[in-house]
């Protein structure tokens, strides 16, 4: 069973997160770990406020975020948090109101409209609705920016072939839009993101409109482009599946703020702030209501078991141990649900377990446990089965 298969949120995140990186200046904090030679995108001190008729919307303050060249950076948040600002800014389809985005170290709000232009080409952009123009079959859909860049008709033929075979649909050349399904759309737009060899790819919810399956499949691709073209993906989306499975970093933003950030096994292992809780709560573990509903604090019945929620976030080297946990219980230890998984080459999970006839009271049973695991919460006990 994998954790995303259990629902809700059942006490996982009720207790105190570890203790991870001290508060730092924000200058620091806009490296969070990232070596700067390796960045290749850089969020300095970034803000942006729309002026509406209902007066002003601060959608971003504060933001100071690098991202690594190659590597897949996931961004999350509920709707509103300024997801997609954030990345709009980075193609200056956004203006900031403060701040800047560098790229490759430069201001990029310095650049004249032909280095806009040029900037623009340099990275690609994929959305939620695909935007293909029903018209123009996909060949020509994925021409255009070519022919809007002037480039000769041969380049550009042998362009659309190219990045035709990349996304696997060299044989829907001549077809139109209406005639692909979601998953063939998304891997047109695909294709015309890369016709001009892009450093950066921008995917604003890219998958939110398919089904599990096909989003399996372009997440495939993704992965493969960018390891293929070392490719720097910036993705924004609310599915967490979709973090997990490709990102190698996350960033958590909150009514416009940067509140956490980290690698995928980090943050889905141990988040620390609220608002990354509750984005992932879905994927936790909740206690059974059969087992909530007969909980108590104290052994009434001497065969009365022990529920105990063993975690597993990724910080240790430490991974479910079977035998172990047996003997050092001491008592018959059953396990009544969990999850693990393998993210990023760390083991992340939740055990429920319960343990009866044992001679240790809970808080004895709990420092036991704690040896084999990251973290444990005593839940009460129970009656025997
Ligand atoms: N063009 C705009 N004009 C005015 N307000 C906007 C505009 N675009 C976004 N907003 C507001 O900015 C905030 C952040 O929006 P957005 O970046 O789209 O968030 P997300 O992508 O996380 O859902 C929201 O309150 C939204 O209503
Ligand atoms: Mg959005």
């Amino acid at each position: 069973m994998s954790m995303n298969s259990l629902t809700s949120d059942f006490r996982y995140f009720d207790e105190a997160p570890p203790e991870r990186d001290a508060p730092a200046p924000s200058a620091a904090r806009a490296s969070a770990g990232v070596e700067p030679q390796s960045v290749h995108l850089r969020f300095s001190g970034l803000g942006k406020r729309y002026e509406g008729a209902q007066g002003a919307v601060q959608a971003l303050r504060g933001i100071d975020l690098a991202v690594r060249r190659g590597e897949i950076f996931g961004i999350i948040g509920r709707s509103g948090a300024g997801k997609s600002s954030l990345l709009r800014t980075i193609n200056r389809l956004e203006q900031p109101s403060e701040g800047q985005v560098l790229i490759d170290g430069e201001d990029i709000g310095s650049y004249d409209s032909e280095r806009l232009v040029a900037l623009r080409r340099r990275i690609g952009m994929i959305f939620q609705h695909f935007n293909l123009l029903s018209a123009k079959t996909v060949g020509e859909n994925v021409e255009l920016p070519l022919r809007v860049a002037g480039v000769p008709r041969e380049r550009r033929q042998r362009k659309v072939e190219e990045v035709l075979r990349l996304v696997g649909l060299e044989s829907k050349r001549d077809a139109y839009p209406a005639q692909l399904s979601g998953g063939q759309k998304q891997r047109v737009g695909i294709a015309r993101a890369l016709v001009h060899d892009p450093q950066i790819l921008l995917c604003d919810e890219a998958t939110s409109a398919l089904d599990p399956e096909t989003t399996q499949s372009i997440l495939a691709l993704l992965r493969e482009i960018n390891r293929r073209l070392r490719l720097t993906i910036v993705l924004i989306t609310h599915e967490m599946e979709v973090i997990r499975e490709i990102c190698d970093r996350v960033a958590v933003l909150e009514h416009g703020e940067l509140v956490e950030q980290g690698p995928i096994w980090q943050v889905f292992g141990a988040p620390r702030h609220p608002a990354t809780r509750t984005l992932l709560a879905p994927l936790q573990q909740k206690l059974p209501e059969d087992l909530l509903g007969q909980l108590q604090n104290g052994r009434r019945q001497p065969n009365d078991r022990l529920l105990l929620e063993l975690r597993y976030t990724g910080a240790s080297d430490r991974e479910p141990d079977l035998a172990g946990l047996g003997a050092h219980l001491g008592g018959r230890v059953t396990l009544l649900q969990g999850g693990v998984e393998r993210i990023q080459g760390r083991t992340l999970g939740q055990l429920l377990l319960a343990v009866a006839d044992t001679p240790l009271a809970a808080e004895a049973l709990r420092r036991q446990a704690l040896e084999l695991a990251d973290s444990v919460e005593v839940l009460g006990y129970v009656a025997a089965a």
